[in-house]
């Protein structure tokens, strides 16, 4: 396997810490202390996180080389489709990929790694060439903008890489990788089913189901996190044959600032090697990881044979490490 291109988009409608500072008690530099985060694009009135998942999609196979017709498989890692019954199969239409399957894939933040080693797994076994996986959410849908604790953390927006098969000895770009869940955790973080009134039958007529608020003890998965991070990037490592001094890029999930610095100081991996955008973005869930990957590669910072330590950790609980390598 290879990962030949990145994309990406996020929408244009912007929300400052200062916008926030109208809705709830809140202040720029509390949340910039706390969190790191600045600003983050959230959809506006009308706009899907599909057309999104569709420019980073068609950006990424731009960057590969690759036309959308010899796409094999599609993998969206979302939470928040626009529609829950799944909504890579709208996004394959929107790319023209005529010859793809399609389907989504739920792992909150951890659902970019698990999907590319899940894709993987299908070049490795030579059934597929092309697969373009997709990691996209939209968190401000799940929002209670009134709940100052979660409604500062929360963005939009979609990311994607393009990833080739490579059957040359010695070519396999995922290096290692390790994934744990514990559903013992989904207490601290959730946004459950409500069904309508919560009732499986009922005789009133319902005209709309829906999905609770997000919830998130932050200390809880704080503390998860920092003790989570470490250990999978490590577990990765172990397993690819390499060590920490090997890494070129530390590329976690973009939760807030003190989780990266925490992490990556556990790891022993110097602050200029931990590639960050959360202060714009804030966590975007599945979408964080090839965000800011395809932000680094076109800045020119993430280069081809770069060694990334990728992680994503959240809901579930879930984490998820792998060892790539660029280009
Ligand atoms: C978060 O979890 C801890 C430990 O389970 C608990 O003591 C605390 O009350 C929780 N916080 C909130 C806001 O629910
Ligand atoms: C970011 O949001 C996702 C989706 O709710 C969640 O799984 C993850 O734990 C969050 N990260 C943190 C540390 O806030």
């Amino acid at each position: 396997m290879r990962m030949l291109g990145s994309g990406s988009s996020t929408p244009s409608t912007v929300l400052s810490n200062a916008d926030l500072e109208q809705l709830v008690e809140t202040n720029d530099e509390w949340i910039v202390a706390r969190t790191g985060i600045r600003r983050r694009h959230i959809l506006g009135p009308g706009e899907t996180l599909t057309h999104h998942c569709t420019l980073a999609g068609q950006r990424a196979l731009e960057m590969a080389g690759v036309d959308a017709k010899d796409v094999d498989l599609i993998l969206l890692a979302t939470s928040s489709p626009d529609d829950s019954l799944g909504s890579a199969c709208a996004v394959q239409a929107e790319l023209g990929a005529k010859s793809a399957a399609a389907y989504d894939l739920t792992a909150a933040c951890s659902g970019f790694v698990m999907s590319t080693v899940t894709a993987t797994q299908f070049l490795r076994t030579g059934v597929y060439k092309n697969i373009l996986v997709i990691g996209a959410d939209a968190l401000s849908r799940y929002i209670d903008w009134r709940d100052r604790s979660t409604c500062i953390l929360f963005g939009d927006g979609a990311g994607a890489v393009l990833l080739q098969r490579d059957d040359r000895e010695g070519e396999d770009s995922l290096l290692g990788f390790d994934m744990h869940s514990d559903g013992h955790g989904q207490k601290h973080l959730h946004a459950g089913f409500m069904g309508c009134g919560n009732k499986a039958f009922s005789e009133q007529p319902s005209s709309a189901a829906a999905f609770g608020n997000m919830y998130m003890n932050g200390s809880e998965v704080f503390k998860f996190a920092v003790r989570a991070v470490p250990r999978v990037v490590e577990a990765s490592l172990k397993k690819a044959g390499l060590s920490v001094a090997d890494l070129d890029w530390l590329v976690l999930h973009q939760a807030n600032q003190r989780i990266l610095t925490a992490a990556a100081d556990r790891l022993g991996v110097p602050a200029e090697k931990v590639v960050s955008n959360v202060a714009e973005y804030g966590n975007t869930s599945a979408a964080s990881i090839p965000l800011v990957l395809d932000e680094s590669v076109r800045q020119g910072l993430i280069k081809p044979g770069d060694i990334l330590g990728m992680a994503g950790f959240g809901a579930g609980l879930s984490w998820a490490g792998a060892i790539l390598r660029w280009g």
